[in-house]
């Protein structure tokens, strides 16, 4: 196990460097802490669908600088000052990039950023629009960090003074560009020295949760303890959770959410005994665009993620399995969603579009 602080200058989830993108490959972790280096969107592209870098706002950063990488690869070949040029370039990047992992907005959300920005120029030469977007991707990696931190803050009056929290994948720091969204709640309680233990679903297949959160966790010296996905409702039953925190992929206007495959699971067992069931998720992960949880396009992945572990097989030959990666949590089962500009409670609708609204 190494140990190092998860946030400091020295080691981030995404950031930019001497013209590339460089992000932990966090399929490593916590065996190994290498850095991935990524020179073209292409490059960052991969990252993104083979979850070298994951979690709904990590992929927006690191999508944003890969527009960055785009342009600036536009500008450099646009030697006779064809904004237009790169303008088209920039185009099909997004297209790229957004088509990797459907169901996170904060994908489509960042590269619509960055892209905007550099349509704002006044004097859009091929130089300028480079220097636009990667400017729009540090204020997204900057912005996604303070809204972490403002999720912590609003958060942690909600931790029950007992301070036993289930939370389901990662929603951490490395799911973010810092501190993360479910975490943060967390973090906070814990350095403001309340009582705090966090049960860890160890999250299948990806095992974000046994991976990352306990890595995480393990970091940071936040008591924990890791457990299975099917023992959530043992330890309910036996009083032993106090409430349910996690993160989400995509939130949309009647205040249904998208999270990893499992999370619904959990919002019903919540129900069952009368736990609360928190949500924590920055602005950039509301859609206002969809009406509903049945609108949200869910990423299906490969089966073999699911009949392999680590490279070995774990089921038979000609088995048949599905997999997709995340469920929608109906609002009826939501207590709280945390967002940056405060806790917004039932009925979500309006709430909701206030948050959006002032997300800009
Ligand atoms: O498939 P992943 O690992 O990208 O899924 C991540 C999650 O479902 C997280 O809970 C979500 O992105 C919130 S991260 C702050």
């Amino acid at each position: 196990m190494l140990w190092f602080p998860i946030m400091s200058s020295a080691l981030r989830t995404v950031w930019w460097e001497a013209g590339q993108v460089c992000l932990i490959d966090q399929r490593l972790l916590p065996n190994e802490t290498t850095i991935v280096r990524c020179s073209t969107v292409e490059d960052v592209a991969r990252a993104i669908r083979t979850m070298q870098i994951r979690g709904a706002p990590a992929i927006g950063c690191a999508a944003a600088y890969g527009m960055a990488l785009a342009a600036w690869d536009a500008a450099r070949s646009a030697a006779d000052g064809d904004h237009q040029r790169v303008y088209d370039h920039l185009a099909t990047a997004k297209m790229l990039l957004d088509a990797q992992r459907p169901t996170a907005v904060n994908l489509s959300w960042a590269t619509r950023r960055v892209l905007e920005s550099t349509r704002r120029l006044i004097d859009p030469s091929p130089e300028a629009i480079a220097h636009a977007a990667l400017t729009e991707a540090h204020a997204i990696l900057a912005e996604d960090l303070a809204m972490c931190h403002a999720i912590g803050r609003h958060g942690v009056a909600l931790i029950p003074p007992r301070g036993h929290v289930l939370t389901h994948c990662n929603a951490g720091g490395l799911a973010t560009a810092g501190y993360g969204t479910a975490l943060a709640p967390i973090r906070t309680a814990h350095e403001q020295g309340r009582p705090i233990h966090v049960y860890v679903d160890e999250t299948r297949p990806f095992l974000q949760g046994a991976r990352l959160t306990a890595w995480e966790l393990l970091q940071e010296r936040i008591p924990m303890t890791l457990i299975t996905d099917t023992m959530a409702g043992y330890f309910m039953k036996r009083g032993e959770i106090d409430c349910v925190l996690v993160g989400a992929d995509r939130i949309v206007a009647n205040g249904d959410v998208a999270n990893k495959i499992g999370t619904y699971s959990l919002a019903v067992l919540a129900r069952a005994h009368g736990i609360p069931f928190f949500v924590a998720a920055p602005s950039s992960t509301i859609d206002l665009a969809l009406p509903n949880g049945d609108a949200i396009p869910i990423e299906e992945r490969s089966p073999e993620e699911v009949v392999t572990c680590f490279g070995r097989r774990i089921a038979p030959e000609g088995v048949v399995a599905a997999h997709p990666a995340f469920d929608v949590t109906p609002a009826s089962l939501v207590t709280a969603i945390i967002t940056e500009y405060g806790v917004v409670y039932p009925p979500f609708d309006v709430q909701l579009q206030q948050v959006a609204s002032g997300s800009r």
